[in-house]
Formats: C-alpha cells, sequence, structure tokens
C-alpha cells in the first residue's frame, strides 16, 4: 500500500470528558432573556422543559465535562469514528491540496446526531424522565432520539415537519422500527398545530412550528422533557467528542489543518469538529481558518442578523442571541432538510461575531455537484446537509491548484445520503433547481 489514508483509534481513545467553549470565548456569551420580561433568564427557569443536569451543562462555564462511562459504552456502538484521506478526490481535481474527512455517517443512524441524543436520553434517564418530545426536519434527528430512546427505555415522540412526513418515509419507518410515535407537523396534537391547520390545512410545516409543538406537548404531559437536536450549548458540548477524537487522528497522519469545514444548519456538527479546533486557536494562537458552510436559500450566518430571537416560530422559547433570518421565515424546500433552520447556535453565532470563523452559502446545484464528485471518486454518498461542506472543499482545493500552494484541508462528513437517494436522481435527472 502506498500511503495510510485511514487513521483509526481505539474503543479506550473514546473521550472521556467534552470540551466547553464557552470556558475559553474572550468574550463571554450573551445570556438568553425571557421573552416577556426582556430579562436574562435563570438557568432554572429552563427546568420546566429540560432536566437540571442538562439545564447545568447549558450554563457551565467548565472548561470539561465528564462523559458517563454508560454513554461511553454506547458510543462504543460506532465511536471512534474514522478520519480518512480523500486522495481520489485530490487526485480527480489535480489539486495539491490535502483533503482530510472525519467521518460521522457510520452511526446507527447515519449521522453525528446520535453523539447527543445518547447523552440526552441517558441524562433524562436519570433525572426521572419517562417521556420525550421533539421535532424533526427530514428525519435524522427524530431517528437518532429514537434510537437513543430505545437504548434506555424512554418514550419518544416526534413532531415531523409535514412535508418530509409525507415525501421522505424511510427515517419515519427508522423512527417507528425504533420504537418512535411520530406525528406530521402541523399536527392535531397540540393546540398551536390545530390552530395553524384552521388557518391552512395544507399548511407544510416547518422546524420552528415542530418546535412549537413538541415544547407545548412538553409542558401539557407530565413525566415529559423536551429534547433539541442542535442549536443549544449542551447540545455543541456533546458533539465535541468529533474534534477531539480528530485532533489525536491529524496527529497520526502527521500534519496539521490550514482550513476546517463543517456545515451549518443550528451548527451542532460544526461546532463538534470545530471547538476544540477554536480552543487551540484561541488558548495557543493556532492559525486556522475556520469555515461554516449553509445553504443559499437559509443563509443564516451570511445574509441574517445579530440579535435576540427566539427558537420557535410560536414564540415559546427563551429570546437567544444569534444569526436569524427571523422566526417567521419559512425555508423554500432544499433537499438539505437539516440545513433549514432559520436561527444558529449563539456559540456559532458568538464565534463568528468574534471574527473566529467565517462563513460561506452555496447553492444546492453546486452541492449536489461537488457530492456526486465524491461519490464517484471516495465511495461515500454524503447526506446532501453534508455536502455543502464538500462543495467550499472543492472550491478551496481548486484555489489551492490554481494559486499552486499545498494545504490541508479538513471537513465533517456529518451523514450519508443513502435515505436520500431520491434527491440524487432529481439532480442526476437534470431537475434540481436553485431556489
Ligand atoms: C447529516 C446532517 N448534517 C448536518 C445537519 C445540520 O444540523 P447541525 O447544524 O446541528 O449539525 C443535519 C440536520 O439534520 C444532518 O442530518
Amino acid at each position: 500500500m502506498s500511503q495510510p489514508t485511514r487513521f483509526t483509534l481505539s474503543q479506550s481513545d473514546i473521550p472521556k470528558q467534552w470540551y466547553n467553549l464557552n470556558a475559553d470565548f474572550p468574550e463571554p456569551l450573551p445570556p438568553p432573556l425571557h421573552p416577556g420580561t426582556k430579562q436574562p433568564i435563570p438557568p432554572e427557569a429552563l427546568l420546566a422543559i429540560f432536566p437540571e443536569n442538562l439545564v447545568q451543562q447549558e450554563a457551565t462555564r467548565e472548561r470539561w465535562v465528564e462523559i458517563p462511562e454508560e454513554v461511553r459504552d454506547v458510543y462504543a456502538l460506532w465511536r471512534p469514528t474514522p478520519l480518512l484521506r480523500a486522495v481520489r478526490l485530490e487526485k480527480a481535481l489535480q489539486t495539491p491540496a490535502h483533503i482530510y474527512y472525519k467521518y460521522e455517517g457510520g452511526s446507527p443512524a447515519g449521522s453525528h446526531k446520535v453523539n447527543t441524543s445518547v447523552a440526552q436520553a441517558y441524562f433524562n434517564k436519570v433525572a426521572g424522565t419517562k417521556r420525550l418530545a421533539s421535532e424533526t426536519g427530514a428525519g435524522q434527528w427524530g431517528s437518532s432520539l429514537a434510537l437513543a430512546c430505545q437504548i434506555f427505555g424512554l418514550e419518544c415522540n416526534v413532531y415531523m415537519v409535514k412535508v418530509s412526513y409525507d415525501h421522505k418515509p424511510y427515517r419515519r419507518m427508522l423512527m417507528h422500527t425504533w420504537g418512535a410515535t411520530v406525528h406530521a407537523s402541523p399536527s392535531d396534537q397540540t393546540e398551536y398545530g390545530r390552530k395553524l391547520l384552521a388557518e391552512d390545512p395544507h399548511n407544510a410545516g416547518s422546524l420552528g412550528i415542530a418546535i412549537s409543538e413538541a415544547i407545548e406537548d412538553t409542558v401539557k404531559h407530565p413525566g415529559t422533557k423536551y429534547s433539541l437536536g442542535s442549536v443549544l450549548n449542551h447540545v455543541c458540548l456533546h458533539q465535541t467528542v468529533i474534534g477531539e477524537e480528530t485532533l489525536k487522528q491529524m496527529v497520526l497522519a502527521g500534519e496539521e489543518p490550514d482550513v476546517i469545514f463543517g456545515c451549518c444548519g443550528g451548527g451542532s456538527n460544526f461546532a463538534g469538529l470545530v471547538f476544540p479546533y477554536l480552543r487551540r486557536k484561541i488558548t495557543e494562537k493556532k492559525s486556522y481558518r475556520i469555515v461554516g458552510v449553509e445553504p443559499s436559500a437559509c443563509p443564516t450566518l451570511t445574509k441574517g442578523e445579530l440579535r435576540y430571537d427566539f427558537g420557535d416560530t410560536a414564540e415559546t422559547t427563551p429570546l437567544m442571541m444569534m444569526y436569524t433570518l427571523g422566526h417567521k421565515f419559512m425555508p423554500p424546500s432544499i433537499h438539505a432538510g437539516g440545513l433549514r433552520y432559520h436561527g444558529m447556535s449563539p456559540m456559532v453565532s458568538h464565534a463568528l461575531k468574534l471574527g473566529l470563523i467565517e462563513a460561506e452559502a452555496y447553492h444546492q446545484t453546486n452541492v449536489f455537484e461537488a457530492a456526486t464528485l465524491f461519490a464517484r471518486n471516495e465511495g461515500i454518498v454524503p447526506a446532501p446537509e453534508s455536502a455543502h461542506a464538500i462543495a467550499a472543499v472543492v472550491k478551496e482545493a481548486l484555489k489551492a491548484r490554481e494559486e499552486g500552494k499545498k494545504r490541508v484541508l479538513l471537513f465533517n462528513l456529518s451523514g450519508h445520503g443513502l435515505l436520500d437517494l431520491s434527491a440524487y436522481e432529481t439532480y442526476l435527472h437534470g431537475k434540481l433547481q436553485d431556489v
């Protein structure tokens, strides 16, 4: 074999702690505000919907948070995940750049989302929660939560954005297989859903609406807590196992990344890979360029405003300081369902505001072109969400070729696209359009 291209760790290398970037930000994160009084809310106010142990993680400024043995045991089903060098893609692009990717698509649910669903289900279980309510777009998060609830013996009730419920049946089936109850949102299960259906029986739904339904479900059902798959501090925290493993794997590869990329929906897979690198950028003055990549159709980081906004459509969540397109924004129905969120993680937003990261946006035809090139050279069919990072990597690799400069590029391949093949078919038949 000419050169190693796959860098793996052993089960004993599964991180023992999550990393909290809130300990190292040069300026503290602006606090969440009460929607009525507009005053900072104390963490206890979140206890109506989250268990105390997760509320503590949401607010903590500790640099390291212990990963319980029970969570590491479940992580061992798919972690540590591999780091690969995409030598065939480099060759196809005739680039001097070295391209590395961390692959999270080998988890049972096919994406990074289980890194936090398992942790959230575990902490809810030990806090005495009996049932979790949540929302899902295309079903990546819902299926990850369904699996985690099944493992820890919790009921799981998921509100799935209606357009995906109708058009993306396979993740719905996956949720059913793992024992969850799934409602098309807006649904007749909540007052908010019934109100929207009365106004428009054909309402196609949105992530913001589904979040409102899941929160209403939580406060109305005893023994139920709410679970969110992205955006919040504790979710970004749980995802840092990705970057902590990658730091070790890049040492095995004998290189340091120059530019690091991740796609951004609510920001959690991006946070997972890049926050450990941001620690080094802040504390060791490393000069990595770090780029969040989003769809042009939902350009939160590149065109949104940095201001306090609600996380959901019905205005039930606390106000968070974040880049936002406005909580009433209805994103067009692009194939990367997981990137259709009006806001962005407050931590990722803060990193952008402080100039620690950059952001780029790509149209979906460009994204599918890059995804197909990747699949044809590296084999893995990427999730349309993850393929946004690939589009940015391809652009950077071509720039390296033009300039004749070697650069080390690293990205997070956050999921596989084997349940998104109809989107690929649309692209391959020349029917995909930019919106
Ligand atoms: C494969 C994949 N990548 C990325 C995302 C975007 O979410 P986040 O920004 O929280 O990583 C999703 C969301 O569903 C996803 O399924």
